[in-house]
């Protein structure tokens, strides 16, 4: 029996879409307002879903108190309130994109489950834009 436990979170932060090596024209053609030198900021929303077997001894696929924890250390505290840019390492050389802020969240909640379990993450930019990603 496999089911599927998820986890709703949030963190506030800002970014700015550009490449170094590109023009200032060639940024704002590609990548728009989101090139702003002055940063710009989001509400993310995140939804963090771990799918396997019940636990016939507990009930439990995973206990939502250590989801819950696992979230706040990996996320909430390295995310919130943050300018990705600027404060968060793995953004230093990797433009803080939906698509990649959601590989980069996958990859350090990813260590802290069981690997018998799936692990699939949603991260929300805005309450319509939204990327999906499931470690494939
Ligand atoms: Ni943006």
């Amino acid at each position: 029996m496999k089911v599927t436990v998820s986890r709703k979170a949030h963190f506030n932060a800002a970014h700015r879409l550009y490449r170094k090596d590109w023009s200032m024209e060639k940024n704002d053609q590609v990548f728009g307002k989101c090139n702003n030198p002055n940063f710009h900021g989001h509400n993310y929303e995140l939804i963090v879903s771990v799918t396997g077997q019940i636990n016939p001894e507990t009930g439990y696929l995973i206990d939502i108190k250590d989801l819950v924890d696992i979230i706040y250390e990996e996320v909430e505290l390295k995310f919130d309130h943050k300018n990705l840019n600027l404060d968060v390492p793995e953004f230093q050389e990797l433009n803080p994109t939906a698509e990649n802020i959601v590989v980069v969240i996958w990859n350090k909640i990813r260590k802290k489950i069981p690997s018998e379990m799936d692990l699939e993450i949603t991260l929300y930019e805005t309450p319509r834009n939204f990327v999906t990603y499931k470690g494939e």
